[in-house]
């Protein structure tokens, strides 16, 4: 009988604290206590004498742009693929940190790479690591061509930077790292002794390095490397993995893509997949590789293609730029500014010197 009764008042007696809980807690939000600590919170980080302005102020307005959900990334483009010898990299890495970005995004070519010599490609990457290291917020990796193009640099890449794809989620959007290198393709012919002599050259003469890279630069083997002929691929387990992440990340609001080649200007069957599998999402893709800066604009989303930060200059025309490329995430769009790295100078003032690492030869032709 008990038993009986119990069970009868149960769901009742559950679902009154259920109520009673809920209420308290809806009250609880709308308790004057709360909403003044959110306004003394508000007055805390913007406040003055009142009395000192009773009618006109010597400001716009008040709608201070701090929205805690709000954030800032920088993304960063090529190195590798003719690194200049005059340190421009290293110059971006500083100029971030005076930017202060909550992390930086990359599109890959850190190295040069096209080496089958171990200890070159040991040097290679702690040379880059070294340079990385000073940068004060996070930085991401993306596989490069440059990164990981024969059997020994792929190990490297395995060893020291893991995953070939990887996605994560920062304040409720998605960052999607894609390798358009995960289906391998031929090498082109001479590679790795041209490589290999730039890479000498470097240390021995920078000035030498630097006209044998735009003359390389014109040669057909630099044009079949880094031109736009083949199409990317993306192998089944990639295509797969990409839907599975857009499938278990729902509710996000916006997707950042980043890959190293701009495949859409030459898109492949498995590239027009992965493109339709993003599709009914906000979203932005970003590449490198081109060392040319390119906007896209298809089908209401953009796709933007990043210039060098140091990596050789290959094209002619305004897209030839040394930048970063500044991106504000605000509530539901993100703002997007490409700033050239000869325009963020030292609190000291300019330095006259730093010129000659940004303001470089363009060569015409492909590039990569
Ligand atoms: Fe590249």
């Amino acid at each position: 009988m008990v038993e009986m009764i119990q069970r009868a008042i149960r769901p009742k007696t559950v679902f009154a604290f259920v109520l009673l809980v809920g209420l308290s807690l809806l009250t609880g939000c709308r308790q004057p206590d709360t909403t003044t600590q959110e306004e003394a919170q508000i007055v805390s980080v913007f406040s003055y004498d009142q009395t000192e302005f009773p009618d006109a102020k010597p400001w716009t307005s008040e709608d201070f742009r701090n929205d805690p959900d709000n954030f800032q990334f920088a993304v960063l483009g090529d190195r590798g693929g003719g690194a200049s010898p005059l340190g421009t990299y290293e110059r971006a890495i500083e100029q971030l940190n005076w930017l202060q970005p909550e992390f930086v995004m990359s599109v890959g070519d850190y190295v040069e790479g096209y080496t089958a010599v171990q200890e070159e490609m040991d040097e290679q990457w702690e040379e880059f690591e070294a340079i990385v290291a000073k940068l004060e917020p996070p930085f991401f990796y993306v596989r490069g061509n440059h990164d990981i193009n024969m059997p020994l640099t792929r190990k490297a890449w395995s060893e020291r930077r893991g995953p070939q794809y990887y996605y994560f989620r920062y304040k409720d959007v998605l960052f999607i790292a894609l390798d358009t290198e995960d289906a391998e393709r031929p090498m082109p012919p001479n590679m790795e002794e041209d490589i290999a002599t730039y890479n000498r050259l470097k240390k021995e003469d920078p000035k030498k390095a630097l006209a044998f890279i735009v003359e390389w630069m014109k040669t057909p083997e630099a044009q079949e490397a880094f031109g736009h002929a083949a199409k990317v691929e993306f192998p089944e387990e990639q295509k797969a993995w990409f839907k599975k992440v857009l499938a278990e990340n729902t509710d996000m609001r916006w997707t950042f893509v980043f890959l190293h080649e701009p495949v859409w200007d030459n898109p492949s069957d498995s590239f027009k997949e992965i493109d339709q599998a993003i599709q009914g999402r906000d979203y932005t893709f970003f590449a490198g590789h081109t060392h040319y800066y390119d906007y896209d604009l298809i089908n209401g989303h953009e796709y933007i293609t990043v210039a060098s930060a140091g990596a050789a200059f290959v094209h002619d025309g305004p897209g030839n730029v040394d930048h970063l490329t500044w991106v504000t995430m605000t509530e539901n769009v993100p703002q997007i500014a490409g700033i050239a790295l000869k325009g963020i100078f030292d609190r000291k003032g300019l330095d006259p010197e730093m010129f000659g690492a940004y303001d470089r030869t363009p060569v015409l032709g492909p590039g990569g």
